[in-house]
């Protein structure tokens, strides 16, 4: 898709379709009513009959105008406040694109930018149209013999006034860039765990790394592993015929000496829960266990598209985690990087063997923040169903700047306890501790056991079991948490 921007006049625009707004009230949005006095008053006669009364999200097609190179109109209700909040600009936007499916429309000029709305500027409203408009657009047809997609827009024009350019391109590039991270998290999130292995992981992060200067890969291999002692990450890795590898994405924006903000994405490219097998009914969907480095690579896309002027480690430990006469077996206690002693009571509890060892890994990098993402606990799913990720960190700055970002982003997150009393949970008889906590409580504990392996730098976790991808019939990847992230590293950047 392709995205511009407009300042001329709209009876000059040449356009398969021009999108308008107009309130409850009949009243119109200010490029509707003068499109309205060039043509007759079309637009009033039209709403006069009734068929669009303004409802937030109601669309309506005029679908030929005589005399004009506008071919059609499209209506939207923006209900019933002059001055829309975020949400509800962003649910009319989402009913216009999803109008335009199964349409032969191709060109399209949007003119909603110039809608008021309570918390976003100009800079924001183009980025959102942007956003909305390509998760419309995403479907993921690589393996469709018929890859004809439902939505046929090849170009959104966004109109600005001449005297706002500049922050309507601002918007531009910084949604595109969003854009085309979310694009990669989704497409590597929805390919199956017999092609996205951990190698095919490392090899699109290698090939990221061949598009922008300033982002390095480094891709260790099972030996170097051993010989830094990861011994947890390890034990999840012998239970598969494929190598784990942890990938680092090292981008380096920002002055020399600036302290990193560290990424870190579960990447579990299929987790069958290992000797303690997952039930088989929904299992497919474990192949989106390696949302959070996929994040990870979609958003390091994202920032070295901005060319944000950060510096940006990426850690994306990678690895399947199966049955197997190899495999971890409950009992079995494995020694860490950090020496930590940990008892296996589960061996489906897979996820935070290989995050702790990345988190003392992370060490390295001297990190100003790490923040790490995890399709974590069905628990999550539990408490927090697929509204908002799970936030649990040790530091409430950081937090506090994570819930700020997901405000903006429209990625919401919901903040939970991690108070000393749960770490009781993790108690092992045998070891240091156990990588489960029990039955309550279970992204907690998870987050506890994250937390003792996180005690040198300020640290969140964001468990997005229930955000990272969508169940049921529209089965698919969101894309979250990257416009959250992203969002934070602009305001890290420019805030
Ligand atoms: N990847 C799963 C978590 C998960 C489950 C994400 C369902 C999304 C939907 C994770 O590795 C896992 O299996 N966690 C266990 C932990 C338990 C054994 C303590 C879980 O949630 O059941
Ligand atoms: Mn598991
Ligand atoms: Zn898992």
């Amino acid at each position: 898709m392709e995205y511009a921007l407009e300042t001329a006049a709209l009876n000059t625009l040449h356009t398969d379709c021009l999108i308008i707004g107009v309130y409850k009230d009949q009243q119109l949005t200010p490029s509707a009513a003068s499109l309205n006095e060039s043509s007759l008053s079309i637009i009033h006669k039209v709403l006069a009959r009734g068929d669009n009364k303004g409802d937030l999200g109601c669309t309506l097609f005029i679908n030929a105008l005589p005399d004009s190179t506008i071919e059609r109109i499209l209506i939207v209700g923006l209900g019933d406040a002059k001055v829309l909040t975020g949400k509800n600009f962003r649910k009319a936007l989402q009913a216009v694109f999803i109008c335009l499916k199964k349409t032969q429309i191709k060109t399209t000029t949007c003119t909603l930018a110039e809608v008021t709305v309570s918390d976003g500027d100009l800079q924001w409203k183009t980025r959102q149209i942007i956003e909305i408009a390509n998760d419309t657009a995403y479907q993921f047809t690589t393996y469709k013999s018929d890859k004809q997609t439902e939505f046929n827009v090849e170009t959104i024009t966004i109109t600005a006034p001449e005297a706002d350019i500049a922050s309507a391109q601002l918007g531009l590039c910084q949604g595109i860039a969003m854009a085309d991270g979310i694009n990669l998290t989704k497409l590597l999130a929805d390919l199956p765990g017999n092609i996205c292995t951990p190698t095919y992981l490392a090899e699109q992060a290698l090939a990221l790394g061949t598009q922008y200067d300033k982002l390095t890969i480094n891709v260790l291999e099972e030996a170097d592993m051993e010989e830094l002692g990861m011994g947890a990450l390890l034990s999840v890795s012998r239970g598969s015929r494929q190598p784990a590898k942890l990938i680092t994405l090292d981008y380096q924006g920002g002055d020399k000496n600036a302290k990193p903000i560290v990424l870190i994405g579960k990447g579990l490219t299929f987790d069958a829960g290992g000797i303690s097998l997952k039930p088989g009914l929904g299992m497919d969907e474990m192949k989106y266990d390696m949302c959070g480095g996929a994040t990870v690579l979609g958003t390091l896309k994202a920032a070295a598209e901005m060319q944000l002027p950060l510096n940006i480690i990426g850690l994306v430990p990678a690895s399947e985690n199966l049955p197997d006469g190899d495999a971890n077996k409950p009992g079995d206690i494995l020694i860490s990087m950090s020496g930590k002693t940990i008892e296996v009571l589960n061996t489906d509890a897979e996820g935070r063997l290989l995050l702790c060892d990345t988190l003392t890994y992370a060490e390295r990098f001297n990190p100003d923040v790490v923040i790490d993402m995890a399709t974590l606990t069905g628990a999550c799913l539990v408490a927090l169903g697929r509204v908002p990720s799970g936030l649990l960190g040790n530091c409430d700055a950081l937090c506090n700047d994570l819930i700020a970002a997901s405000e903006v982003a429209n990625d919401s997150l919901w903040r939970l306890p991690l108070w000393e009393e749960y770490q009781e949970q993790l108690k092992s008889n045998f070891a240091d501790l156990a990588n489960i906590g029990g039955k309550d409580a279970g992204t907690i504990t998870a987050a506890c056991f994250l937390s003792q392996f996180a005690e040198k730098f300020n640290w969140a976790h964001l468990d997005i079991a229930g955000t990272a991808w969508r169940t049921g019939q529209n089965k698919g990847a969101t894309g979250r948490p990257v416009p959250l992230l992203t969002q934070y590293l602009l305001n890290r950047a420019y805030g």
